[in-house]
């Protein structure tokens, strides 16, 4: 197993807020983690900084075996990441941004021309790719954002809600795409949908109050249920907090 990512004694206080509590994991190629929890548990939090877009209190990341703090320019190049809320820069065309990002990423031009098109055409975004993103749905403008997250092809991928604000056929293009993907590399995603998790997840991360409260497959995730369910599970997992 290759060892992609990993994460040892992360933490995050805001004010009298502690967002992430000391978290430790480690995650291999192959595996396409769900994280999970209820509002406010810390996963938004928990990525950014395992994204170097946030700086920790405490603890270390690993990227392919790099520093994230001693050496944030290599460990960000293994990464693609979309935020929550996926910010964009509204007033340029997505072929304009997308071209940017490819720039910033450090693509070279026959390297960004190839990839252009791979990503145009895995976020299906060739019918709004002249169009200034701030003039596009929700659903368009996170698709783009995914879009952004790939082009590099990196090893981790760190997807924050990216379902969210996509159509049930655009939800099934993207949870088949990130199947696929996963395959590869090692992909986290946020997510509060039960169906991304049974349908693109082979690992789930339930995150409570700062901490992981549990890790594992989804069959030992049930083992928490006399149901069988995972929404008692992870009830009974986060004291009633969820689900
Ligand atoms: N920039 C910030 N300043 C102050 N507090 C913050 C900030 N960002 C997050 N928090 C707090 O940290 C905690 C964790 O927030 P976070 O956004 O990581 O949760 P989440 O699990 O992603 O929730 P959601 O499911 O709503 O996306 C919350 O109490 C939140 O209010
Ligand atoms: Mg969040």
């Amino acid at each position: 197993m290759e060892k992609i990512l990993e994460v040892h004694a992360l933490y995050k206080q805001f004010a009298d807020i502690c967002a992430v509590d000391q978290v430790s994991f480690e995650a291999n190629k192959g595996e396409i983690i769900a994280l999970l929890g209820p509002n406010g548990a810390g996963k938004s939090t928990l990525m950014n900084m395992i994204a170097g877009y946030l700086a920790p209190n405490g603890g270390d990341v690993f990227v392919t075996g790099i520093n994230m703090e001693q050496n944030p320019i290599d460990a960000k190049s293994n990464i693609g990441f979309l935020a929550e809320g996926a910010p964009l820069y509204g007033d340029m065309s997505t072929a304009a941004f997308l071209d940017y990002m490819a720039d910033l990423k450090g693509l070279d031009k026959a390297q960004k021309k190839q990839r252009l098109l791979d990503v145009q055409e895995m976020a299906q975004i060739s019918t709004v790719w002249h169009k200034k993103i701030e003039t596009l749905s929700k659903g368009y403008q996170r698709r783009v954002g995914f879009a952004q997250s790939l082009l590099s092809d990196p090893p981790l991928l760190l997807l924050d809600e990216p379902t969210d604000g996509l159509d049930p056929n655009q939800k099934d293009h993207i949870r088949h795409l990130i199947k696929e993907l996963g395959k590869n590399k090692t992909i986290i995603i946020s997510t509060h949908l039960l169906d991304d998790v049974s349908e693109m997840c082979n690992r789930i991360m339930l995150m409570n109050k700062g901490c992981i409260v549990a890790d594992g497959t989804m069959q030992d995730i049930l083992q928490h249920s006399e149901k069988h369910s995972l929404e008692d599970a992870f009830r009974y997992l986060t004291g009633g907090q969820y689900a």
